[in-house]
């Protein structure tokens, strides 16, 4: 299995959206910031946006939320036909019942844990997510370093994972780079989230095919 490549349009030029989306037409998936100015100090994309970049994209959505109250707010991502829907475990009153409802509505369900929250009360949930989205930044902003200190949760999902029999992607956001990218695939990643990294490259197609390899040779296999 080759590593999964999820460029991150928050990097991409707004008002050249269609051409940025063109340039990363070899990705896995777009991962789409959205962000409420509440949860994360920062204001981004809403619903009639990312429904407009679902009905352009040649490549399917991953969406990522960084709002308060998914639980009201994330099934409508699911129901404008997004491939994954993930939301904040720290923002969510209802986690199970939000998955399940997001499941229902054909997505992918996906959990993301900021820096600060323990994956613990994650492990046993697992087959209740498609996805584990572990934060590498502060959510917020693109362009910041990689926090290695938070490569045990993967470790420890990976390893909780493996033991349920269980293909739930672990996924990583935040500073992604030819370096980086090894170490999160040595500790058991195989989804990654790129934006700086792969938009800031004069070729997007063959920022992504290095991140791809570098990735790919680190993966555990499963
Ligand atoms: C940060 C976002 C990331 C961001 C990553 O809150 O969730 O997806 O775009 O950007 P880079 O790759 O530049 O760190
Ligand atoms: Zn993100």
């Amino acid at each position: 299995m080759a590593a999964r490549i999820n460029p991150s349009i928050l990097s991409a030029d707004f008002a050249n959206m269609q051409r940025d989306l063109e340039r990363i037409a070899s990705a896995d998936y777009v991962h789409v910031d959205v962000m409420d100015n509440h949860f994360v100090p920062n204001l981004t994309f809403g619903p009639q946006m990312v429904e407009r970049v679902q009905a352009t994209s040649p490549v399917p959505l991953d969406v990522h939320l960084m709002i308060e109250d998914p639980d009201r707010w994330a099934p409508q991502y699911a129901e404008l036909g997004a491939f994954s829907v993930t939301f904040h475990a720290e923002a969510a009153t209802a986690p199970i019942t939000l998955a399940r409802t997001l499941r229902g509505l054909g997505a992918r369900a996906g959990v993301a844990l900021s820096p600060k929250t323990d994956v613990a009360a994650y492990l046993d949930l697992l087959p209740e997510f498609d996805q584990v989205l572990v934060m590498t930044v502060e959510p917020g902003f693109g362009g910041q370093k990689f926090l290695p200190h938070v490569m045990p949760k993967l470790t420890r999902l990976r390893e909780a994972a493996d033991r349920l029999g269980l293909d739930v992607w672990l996924q990583v956001d935040g500073g992604v780079t030819d370096e980086t990218i090894e170490v999160a695939a040595s500790a058991g990643a195989d989804t990654f989230v790129a934006g700086s990294s792969v938009f800031g490259a004069a070729d997007a197609g063959a920022a992504i095919e290095g991140l791809r390899a570098a990735a790919s040779a680190h993966l555990h296999r499963h």
